[in-house]
């Protein structure tokens, strides 16, 4: 079995040792907000962890309602920009805690006035270091290239981060996004019947919006690395804006679909891939019966998940998907071709 694999079903564990762990540095975090509300979060990070951030970016708005940034880190690294950060809260998200660009965002944020925050899976990297506030996912080593278990820790990091700053994130419903992790890795055995149908495929869209847009980008990436299938991702509105063009017969498309503000939204795109004959799959909840029934295919993670809780259950049957897939193309979704785990770019 691959670690990937592996490290998948470690989740549950992985995300209420996150959760317990960080509560006291979360209440030092938040007296350090106390009083210092800032005007702008600016989040840095690469890869996996820039998907986490860019989930982050739509939690911390649509709660907290300071505007978010995400860092383009080569205005640092590559042109140091006088940027003016005073003010602003600089989050730095990196599974290794090693990311040369991320790392050297948080420290020029630090210098030039910002209130720094690091959220790492390593108490010993220059990441737990560097920042004013550390935030650590406890999710065990990650051995597998594809990050998995880092990027749920991060997300529910995210949500303590939105909590500190007024967001209306209450602590018993994070506490139950374990359960809803386990939920969805029931899925399991039905994914595996499911991905021999994509055995062939060599290019593929990813659709989500608001807080699932992240999940798009993420299940994208993981279909990149680990199964070399060519993965674009979209907004389910821009998506309208030309790309949907592309789409013909059985071209295949994974969707998002929760219930809540977004499906109206990822109906019509649905509807209109049908027209089009495309080959969808949507990953839901119970809590959106509709989507079942106007999906081509369906899978429903076995829970009614509140629309703000969906993206970490809903990107594990996503994981599956891409860790058995890999499998099924004969590929090892561990050691992608030509990756290792830290990479390092400036
Ligand atoms: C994807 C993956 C990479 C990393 C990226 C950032 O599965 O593993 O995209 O997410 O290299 O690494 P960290 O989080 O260590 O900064």
């Amino acid at each position: 079995m691959s670690k990937m694999l592996e490290e998948i079903r470690e989740q549950p564990e992985a995300l209420a040792r996150t959760l317990e762990g960080a509560l006291p540095a979360v209440a030092e975090l938040r007296r350090a907000l106390e009083g210092r509300r800032p005007r702008l979060i600016v989040l840095a990070a690469r890869g996996t962890s820039d998907n986490a951030a860019l989930f982050g970016r739509y939690l911390l708005e649509i709660t907290t309602g300071i505007p978010v940034s995400l860092a383009a880190p080569s205005v640092l690294t590559l042109y140091d920009a006088p940027l003016d950060l005073e003010g602003a809260l600089v989050v730095g998200i990196s599974q290794s805690g090693e990311s040369t660009d991320t790392n050297f965002v948080v420290e020029r944020a630090r210098r030039r006035g910002a209130l720094t925050v690091g959220i790492t899976n390593s108490a010993e990297s220059t990441l737990a270091r560097l920042p004013d506030h550390v935030l650590l996912v406890r999710a065990g080593k990650e051995e597998s290239v594809a990050a998995t278990k880092t990027y749920t820790g991060q997300l529910l990091l995210l949500y303590l981060v939105a909590q500190t700053l007024g967001g209306a994130i209450r602590e018993r419903d994070l506490r139950r996004v374990p359960e809803w992790a386990a939920a969805a890795l029931k899925l399991e055995p039905e994914i595996r019947r499911r991905a021999e149908r994509y055995r062939f495929i060599e290019e593929t869209v990813v659709v989500g919006r608001a807080l699932n847009y992240a999940n798009a980008f993420e299940f994208a990436l993981k279909l990149m690395e680990t199964c070399q299938v060519v993965a674009e991702r979209f907004s389910s509105a821009d998506f309208l804006h030309g790309p949907i063009a592309m789409v013909g017969l059985s071209f295949p498309v994974f969707l998002f679909t929760p219930a809540g503000a977004t499906w109206p939204s990822l109906k019509q795109i649905l509807e209109k891939l049908h027209a089009r004959g495309a080959e969808t799959l949507t990953i839901t909840d119970r809590g959106n019966p509709e989507a079942r029934q106007l999906a081509g295919r369906a899978i429903v993670v076995p829970a009614r998940l509140p629309e703000l809780y969906t993206p970490v259950p809903y990107i594990i049957p996503a994981q599956l998907l891409a860790a058995i897939l890999a499998e099924e193309k004969g590929l090892d979704p561990d050691r992608p071709r030509g990756l290792r785990k830290v990479t390092r770019t400036l």
